[in-house]
C-alpha cells in the first residue's frame, strides 16, 4: 500500500479503508512513513474530512500505538473526564474529588498547559511536593485508597497521538474536527475507564469557536466512545469568559479549594456540579437530579475537600495548603487594572486573558520554561457587570516585574467596556449523549 496513493485518495474525497488507516499509522509510528507524507495527509483530511466511521477506526488506531491502561486492579466502576482546554477551568480539581466521595473512582491522566489554554498537571505542581509522576502501581494503590488520583499522562500512551500533535501543530491542521475529535478520545480510551464524561468548550477561549462546531465536535466524540463500548457523555460549556475569576496556577488551586468549601464563585460551581452529576449518572448512580443533590451534599458536608486533602497526601503534597490555602507561596508583585472608561464590562476575549496570564509567568513559552507557580491574574469584574472609570478590574500576579508591562497591554485588548449592559450567555449549551 503506498502512502502517495493514499493522499490521492483521500484529496479526491475518497473514502479509506480500515485497512489502509491502520497501515498508514503503523507505518507513520515506526517512522516507515516521512513527515512530510503524512503533513499532506493531513490536511487532506482537514479540507476533505472524515466519515464517523474513518473517524472511529483512526481513533481506535492511534490509541492501539501505545500501551492501553488495564484498570482492573481498581475496584468499581471508573469515570474518566476530558475538557477540551480553556482559561481559568480548574474543574478536574472540583470535579474529581466530589465524583469519588460519591463512591465513584477516578483514575485521570492529565495534561499539561497548552497554547493559551492552563493544564491540570502544572495546577497540581504549583503544590508543594506533589507528585504527578506516579508507577503504575502507585496510581492503582492512590485511587484505591483514597477514590481518585490525578496524575501526568504515562511515555507511552497514544504515542502515535503525541506524534500526529505535534506535526499538527506545526501544518495548520490542529483545527480539523475528525483530528481532534481522534486525538483526544484515543487517548481517553486508551487511559482505561468505563466512562467519559467530555466538556467541550465553546467560545473566545476554546479551541472551537462556535456554538455549531462545539456541538458536532461533542457528537463525534460522543459516537467513538460508544463504539468502544465506553458510556460516554458531553456538556458543551461556556468559554466565552474565563471560568471562575482566578487564572494561574496555584491561584486556581485556590480557587478550587474555595468551590469545595461552597464558597467558589457562581459560574465555576455551577460548572463543576453539572460535570461531576454527570459524571455520576454515567457511572449508574440515580437520576441526573439525584446525582446533582449527591454532589452538593459533598460539598456542604466537607467530604469531597476532605477527599482532595487525601488525595494530595497520597501523591507525597502537603495537605495543609488544601485546608489552608492562605499557606501557598504568593507573588512578590501585583498590579492593578483600571477601567479605562464607565460603563458595562460587555466581552473578555478570553484567549487573550489566557495570554496575557501565560506573559506573566503562568504558561511556557517554550517546552523547557519554568513556570510561575504564582503568576496569573484575578477578575474583580466579570462579563456584564457595571464599572466607574478608574475602578479595579484585575490584579496581575507575578514573580518578575519586568513582565507587567506586555502582560496588562494585552489583558487591556481584551476587554470591552460599553454603554448597554449584555444580555446574560448560559453556561451549559447543550448536553449531547
Ligand atoms: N486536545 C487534544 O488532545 N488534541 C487536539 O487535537 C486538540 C485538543
Amino acid at each position: 500500500m503506498r502512502m502517495y496513493d493514499l493522499i490521492a485518495k483521500k484529496r479526491n474525497g475518497e473514502t479509506l479503508t480500515e485497512e489502509e488507516i491502520r497501515s498508514m499509522i503503523d507505518g507513520y509510528v515506526l517512522g516507515e512513513i516521512p513527515d512530510y507524507q503524512m503533513s499532506a495527509m493531513l490536511m487532506a483530511i482537514y479540507f476533505k474530512g472524515m466519515s464517523d466511521t474513518e473517524t472511529a477506526i483512526l481513533t481506535d488506531a492511534v490509541a492501539h500505538s501505545g500501551d492501553m491502561v488495564d484498570l482492573t486492579p481498581i475496584q468499581g466502576i471508573k469515570v474518566d473526564k476530558h475538557s477540551t482546554g480553556g482559561v481559568g477551568d480548574k474543574t478536574t480539581l472540583v470535579v474529581a474529588p466530589i465524583v469519588a466521595s460519591c463512591g465513584v473512582k477516578v483514575a485521570k491522566m492529565s495534561g499539561r498547559g497548552l497554547g493559551h489554554t492552563g493544564g491540570t498537571v502544572d495546577k497540581l505542581e504549583s503544590i508543594p511536593g506533589m507528585r504527578t509522576t506516579l508507577t503504575e502501581e502507585e496510581f492503582f494503590e492512590v485511587v484505591n485508597t483514597t477514590g481518585l488520583s490525578v496524575i501526568g499522562q504515562s511515555g507511552n500512551l497514544a504515542p502515535g497521538d503525541k506524534k500526529l500533535y505535534a506535526l499538527r501543530d506545526v501544518t495548520a491542521t490542529v483545527e480539523s474536527i475528525p483530528l481532534i475529535a481522534a486525538s483526544i478520545m484515543s487517548k481517553k480510551l486508551a487511559a482505561g475507564s468505563d466512562c467519559i464524561l467530555l466538556d467541550v468548550k465553546t467560545g473566545s477561549g476554546a479551541f472551537m469557536k462556535t456554538l455549531q462546531d462545539s456541538v458536532t465536535l461533542a457528537e463525534k466524540m460522543v459516537a467513538i466512545g460508544e463504539h468502544a463500548g465506553k458510556k460516554t457523555m458531553a456538556l458543551i460549556t461556556n468559554m466565552d469568559i474565563p471560568l471562575g475569576n482566578l487564572i494561574g496556577n496555584s491561584l486556581e488551586v485556590i480557587e478550587a479549594v474555595e468551590t469545595l468549601k461552597g464558597r467558589g464563585p457562581k459560574d465555576l460551581t455551577e460548572v463543576c456540579l453539572n460535570l461531576a452529576s454527570g459524571m455520576l449518572w454515567l457511572a449508574g448512580k440515580g437520576t441526573p437530579e439525584e446525582c446533582f443533590a449527591m454532589a452538593e451534599k459533598t460539598i456542604a458536608d466537607g467530604s469531597a475537600l476532605n477527599r482532595l486533602a487525601a488525595m494530595v497526601k497520597a501523591q507525597g503534597g502537603d495537605p495543609s495548603v488544601i485546608l489552608d490555602p492562605s499557606l501557598f507561596a504568593k507573588a512578590p508583585y501585583e498590579r492593578e487594572i483600571n477601567a479605562v472608561k464607565k460603563g458595562y464590562l460587555v466581552h473578555m476575549n478570553t484567549e487573550q486573558c489566557g495570554i496575557a496570564s501565560s506573559m506573566l509567568g503562568a504558561g511556557r513559552v517554550t517546552k523547557e520554561s519554568l513556570i510561575d507557580y504564582t503568576a496569573g491574574i484575578a477578575l474583580k469584574k466579570k462579563v456584564g457587570q457595571e464599572v466607574e472609570e478608574g475602578e479595579t478590574i484585575a490584579v496581575l500576579y507575578t514573580s518578575r516585574q519586568e513582565l507587567f508591562d506586555a502582560a496588562e497591554e494585552e489583558f487591556l485588548k481584551a476587554v470591552t467596556i460599553a454603554d448597554e449592559k449584555p444580555e446574560e450567555e448560559p453556561l451549559i449549551y447543550a448536553r449531547v449523549t
